[in-house]
């Protein structure tokens, strides 16, 4: 276990926040979804309405360890103002910290926070380098990470600092590693895991994991025609990964030797072209015509899915079951969010696509828990220690 931020005193004390504010932007600039600042602000809250002086950093997009102003925290710190009904000082520094950036964290009052510029217009930072990490330490007396989406990352501001001042987690990591901790090692029973996304190669550790401990896996998205590929199934034009048909066999085998119930689409929703507007129709699994593309599951599908999810105590999703970006294929990843947000189970969303589409939705304010974490996540459920996590403090 951890130490986190109750269990130190920050009364007075000059206190580093790494954050994961690394937020889709819009073509003009906006922040298009600000999950990931709403998930910072109870720690950011609770810091300054205990006396610290708060100073924020955080990494944006890859600016290849250049300055950037497209990739600029600027429109950051204007929503962290807004959300917070407080000032954040702000000044975009090429190098992150200069002179004037010290003289501002070294005069910071109780309660005031400021916030740094993406720490990768340095190139020190994705290479984890010391200095880079004593400068930014050299600011405060405490560092408090709560960049779980960054957590896989051992970079200077989330990993290298915390070798030179005492650390400890912030409030949403301390969330993310309870949630997704107790789903993966005490979960409610049945445990539900559903799986979506392209390539089977991309979640092998994933669904490896999740067969030692799930007791039913639901397969949807792009990678199941690949499995209905190995079990000797057509799928016309369907998203192939030509590498992962072997592998998707062993897994077949895998989950019936540990007696896990894998289960693979029945229907799907089918396409001549990868376009919204593509004439669409139903086909069963086993008779997807050569000239159409699967791009959803289709209503017996889902129907099953979704009689799964009601009966279980734990469900744990991540990957779209279908092109939900595209409203006319977006009906399968609907369903399973729906069924997901009504379910009495733990519903937790692992971060990536499918915490984006149940945003898009209106539904992420109904699960238990959406992870803010899209590699993080998959990295956490695959049972890989997290460096940023495993450098913190343990509690006495
Ligand atoms: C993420 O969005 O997954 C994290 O912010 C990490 O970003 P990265 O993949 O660019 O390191």
């Amino acid at each position: 276990m951890k130490k986190t931020l109750t269990d130190i005193d920050v009364n007075e004390k000059k206190v580093i926040v790494r954050c994961d504010f690394n937020v889709p932007l819009d073509e003009a600039g906006r922040i298009a979804d600000d999950t990931r600042i709403r998930g910072a602000l109870p720690t950011i809250r609770y810091l300054a309405e205990h006396g610290a002086a708060v100073i924020l950093l955080s990494h944006l997009g890859r600016p290849k360890g250049e300055p950037n102003p497209k990739y600029s925290l600027k429109p950051v710190a204007d929503a962290l103002a807004d959300r917070l009904g407080a000032p954040v000082w702000f000044k975009s520094v090429p190098t992150v910290v200069d002179d004037e950036v010290k003289e501002k964290a070294a005069s910071l009052k109780s309660g005031e926070i400021m916030l740094l510029e993406n720490t990768r217009f340095r190139k020190e930072e994705t290479d984890n380098d010391a200095a880079f990490a004593k400068t930014l330490a050299s600011l405060a007396d405490i560092f408090v990470n709560d960049a779980f989406g960054t957590a896989h990352r051992a970079h200077a501001s989330t990993e290298g600092i915390a070798r030179y001042i005492p650390a400890v987690s912030g409030f949403l990591i301390e969330k993310e590693v309870k949630f997704l901790g107790d789903a993966l090692n005490n979960p409610a029973r049945p445990f539900v895991a559903i799986l979506g996304g392209a390539k089977v190669a991309d979640k092998i550790g994933v669904i490896e994991s999740l067969l030692a401990k799930a007791d039913t896996l639901l397969i949807g998205g792009g990678m199941a025609y690949t499995f209905l590929k190995s079990e000797g199934y057509e799928i016309g034009k369907s998203i192939l990964d030509e590498n992962g048909i072997e592998l998707a066999a062993s897994l077949l085998k895998k989950a019936k030797d540990a007696g896990v119930e894998l289960l693979l689409p029945l229907d799907v929703k089918t396409g001549k072209e990868f376009d919204n507007d593509t004439e669409s129709a139903y086909f069963d699994s086993d008779a997807i015509p050569a000239d159409r593309m699967g791009m959803d599951i289709g209503p017996k599908t889902a129907a099953r899915f979704i009689e799964k999810i009601r009966s279980a105590g734990t469900v744990l999703w991540n990957g779209p079951m279908g092109v939900f970006e595209m409203p006319n294929f977006a009906e399968g990843t609907r369903a399973v969010a729906n069924a997901l947000a009504e379910s009495k189970a733990v519903s937790i969303i692992g971060g990536g696509d499918s915490a984006a589409a149940a945003e898009q939705f209106g539904l992420s304010g109904l699960m238990s828990h959406v992870s803010t974490g899209g590699g993080a996540s998959l990295e956490f459920i695959e049972g890989n220690i997290l460096p940023c996590i495993a450098a913190l403090t343990d509690k006495d």
